[in-house]
């Protein structure tokens, strides 16, 4: 036999033994939206992945679909009955509903892919301890920054070495925002407009632009990244709403721009932070280039060094692409290992300063907040650049929100009540 066929059959022994199962891998899709269409289209284009949309719930029945009417269950505990699914994958927009059927579905110790990211930042430890009680698996790499594979990054590959930062855009539509806000001056009205004319906003916009989506996103990489359980309460959330081309400018003025970034930061005596807030980004930053609708990740690991990630965070096929990787890792037998979750913990501290610019005329916010350093002020411009501690940004946020434009200065925290010399540069990818 030549050397060229006893190669062929060596290859052809190999493909063999890689073809999909036989049985095709049986799903249960409960959502039938933007994600739910997405994956179901993908799974239509990839025959050989081997799996079948077997049954697909929804909630209106009065709504015209894609499908016959007779593809659809509108009853979601229909799907949790049926034994004969090999898995469930939740994606539907109530997460009230979606942790009711996910846990129950964990209960029963099924196989469960969800992309619910308020569901799994509110309700991780509780989804754990199911999983570990009933012997069930859930995947979730969907819910954060949709095709971007940063959970299985962060779970799987860096499960072992310490994080410097784990930060980066987590929301596209805010992104697509404050993009159009710097490349056409647009004010912040206008530039929603545009962003929900062509899909990249919701018409409530209140999760993305609040910055609440975005920390849920943060909530949950904290749990993979190092191993540190958050409430999503914990954690400084503010948004975009008051930023304007006077912000903008500012930031430009230094050749700046005012992303969305949600930081993980670990911090001396085995300490951990999480910010989710506008900031001023750097050019040398690899965030100050993910712009429009796209997401992008920056790990800063101690061994490997910086590693970049940038992609699609939305959308049907992204978010599917996601969804389908999840069911091919269930397929495998995969399931995240929450490997720091099992070390001596971190502790999660908000008793730091942190360096901000806020415009505003609400005097008794700027009491409130009580600048420990003011390092510029515009009286004209109506705005102060200066140190105030995290606990009272966390304690006062809900009148911030409305008092102002607020932008957090990169890098730059510090302990409370600390001097301006032990200022902690956070690591950041701007350095
Ligand atoms: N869209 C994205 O790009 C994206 C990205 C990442 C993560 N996600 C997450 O993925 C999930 C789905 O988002 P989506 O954008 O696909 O939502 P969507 O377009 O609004 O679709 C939601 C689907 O869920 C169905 N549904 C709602 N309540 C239900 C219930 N009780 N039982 C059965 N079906 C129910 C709806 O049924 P009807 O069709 O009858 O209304 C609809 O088909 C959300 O958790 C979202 O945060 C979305």
């Amino acid at each position: 036999m030549s050397r060229v066929s006893s190669t062929n059959l060596a290859v052809s022994a190999i493909a063999a033994s890689l073809v999909a199962p036989a049985a095709p891998l049986r799903i249960g899709l409960i959502g039938f939206g933007c994600v739910g269409q997405g994956l179901y289209d993908i799974l239509q284009r990839l025959p050989g992945f081997g799996a079948e949309v077997r049954r697909i719930a929804v909630k209106n029945p009065d709504k015209s679909r894609s499908l016959p009417a007779s593809a659809f269950s509108f009853q979601a505990d229909e799907l949790l009955q049926d034994k004969e699914l090999d898995v469930l994958v939740e994606v539907i927009d109530d997460a009230a509903e979606a942790f009711r059927l996910v846990s129950a579905a964990l209960c029963q110790g099924r196989r469960v892919v969800t992309a619910n990211k308020a569901m799994v930042a509110q309700h991780l430890p509780e989804l754990i301890a199911l999983e570990q009680q009933f012997g069930g698996t859930l995947l979730y790499e969907a819910a954060v920054c949709g095709s971007i594979p940063v959970i299985r990054t962060l779970d799987a590959y860096f499960g072992q070495e310490p994080l410097r930062s784990v930060s980066g855009i987590f929301n596209g539509s805010s992104n697509y925002v404050l993009t159009r806000m710097g490349e056409d001056a647009s004010e912040y009205a206008a530039a929603l407009a545009e962003a929900q004319q062509k899909g990249f906003a919701e018409t409530d916009p209140t999760l993305d632009m609040a910055a609440f989506d975005p920390r849920s996103k943060a909530v949950i990489l904290a749990a993979h990244a190092y191993g540190v359980l958050l409430q999503p309460e914990q954690v400084l959330n503010l948004g975009i709403e008051n930023v304007s081309a006077t912000d903008i400018a500012y930031a430009a003025v230094a050749n700046q721009k005012i992303k969305v970034v949600a930081g993980l930061y670990l911090l001396p005596n085995h300490q951990l932070t999480v910010l989710v807030t506008p900031q001023l980004v750097d050019p040398t930053s690899p965030l100050y280039s993910v712009d429009d609708e796209f997401n992008g990740v920056v790990i800063e690991a101690e061994f490997a060094g910086t590693q970049f990630l940038r992609g699609r965070g939305a959308g049907g096929h992204p978010t599917g692409s996601a969804v389908l990787a999840d069911l091919a890792a269930l397929r495998a037998n995969q399931r995240y290992a929450y490997a720091k979750l099992a070390r001596p913990q971190l502790s999660y501290t908000s008793d730091l300063e942190l360096e901000i610019y806020l415009r505003t005329d609400d005097e008794l916010i700027l009491d409130q907040l009580g600048f420990t350093d003011i390092t510029e002020e515009a009286d004209e411009d109506g705005y102060i650049v200066g140190f105030v501690p995290l606990d009272a940004l966390i304690q006062h946020r809900d009148r911030l929100r409305k008092a102002g434009a607020f932008v957090a200065r990169t890098g730059n925290v510090r302990p409370a009540t600390a001097h301006a010399a032990d200022t902690l540069e956070l690591a950041t990818a701007a350095e």
